[in-house]
């Protein structure tokens, strides 16, 4: 099964992906969290990308989607892959298609996760991210069991540098411009499935796996 996840910052991608890649055995690749490891290790893409994240703005097309077409290309992808966060651009959106012609692969779905901007706000200013593991967790929503600390592998919480307010606006209002494009783009082939995600997470995982059983043979 090849998945695309679309939604605005917040919406929950990175939280559904997960669990869809434990329940298919399928790779999750998140384009923010290839930046985020490559800022933690200070490595060349990580230098590029560090400021424009910190400032809600987005990665060069040319260096996004050469580093998807490096990680499709691996052989854990031979049974599918999750793209949460890509694309995020019509030139993404074309190169990408260009890429899984040349492997003679299909896209199955794209699947839109949509909420309320309100929804939003509050979901990304009080998320927390393992440091270690990249686990995701909410303060109201979805705490760890201990404060502070990650219930998978104990690591130390941390607020991503990207959800403080004033960075939040910039990044709803970049990325709400581009998804109505990428929303058209799906439209027209016939790919797009939309979810509505104001249920909590397990129900909106289940809507997710209703529509996957009867879009994806
Ligand atoms: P990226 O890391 O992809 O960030 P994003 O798109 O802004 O999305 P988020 O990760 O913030 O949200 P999410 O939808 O994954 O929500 P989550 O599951 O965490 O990208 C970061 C940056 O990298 C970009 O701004 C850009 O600079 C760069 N970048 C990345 N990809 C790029 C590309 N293709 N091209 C160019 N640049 C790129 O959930 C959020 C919170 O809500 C969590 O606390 C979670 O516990 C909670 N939650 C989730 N679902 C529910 C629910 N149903 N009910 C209640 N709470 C929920
Ligand atoms: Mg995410």
């Amino acid at each position: 099964m090849n998945l695309i996840i679309l939604g605005l910052p917040g919406a929950g991608k990175g939280t559904q992906a997960k669990k869809l890649s434990n329940k298919y055995s399928i790779p999750h690749i998140s384009t923010g969290d290839i930046f985020r490891s490559a800022i933690k290790n200070e490595t060349e893409l990580g230098k590029k990308a560090k400021q424009i994240i910190d400032s809600g703005g987005l990665v060069p097309d040319e260096i996004t989607n050469d580093i998807v077409k490096e990680r499709i290309k691996l052989d854990d992808c031979n049974n599918g892959f999750i793209l949460d966060g890509y694309p995020r651009t019509i030139y993404q959106a074309e190169a990408l298609e260009t890429m899984l012609e040349e492997m003679n692969k299909e896209l199955d779905l794209a699947l839109y996760i949509n909420v309320s901007r309100d929804e939003l706000i509050k979901r990304l200013t009080h998320r927390r991210t393992c440091s270690n593991c990249g686990a995701i967790y909410h303060l109201d929503y979805k705490p760890p069991k201990k404060e502070g600390i990650c219930d998978k592998c104990g690591g130390k919480l941390i607020q991503r540098s990207d959800d403080k307010e004033k960075v939040v606006n910039e990044r709803l209002k970049l990325n709400k411009e581009n998804l109505m494009k990428l929303i058209e783009f799906y439209k027209k082939r016939s790919k797009l499935i939309t979810v509505k995600s104001d249920a909590g997470i397990n129900e909106v995982f289940d809507k997710i796996n209703d529509i996957i059983k009867e879009h994806v043979k």
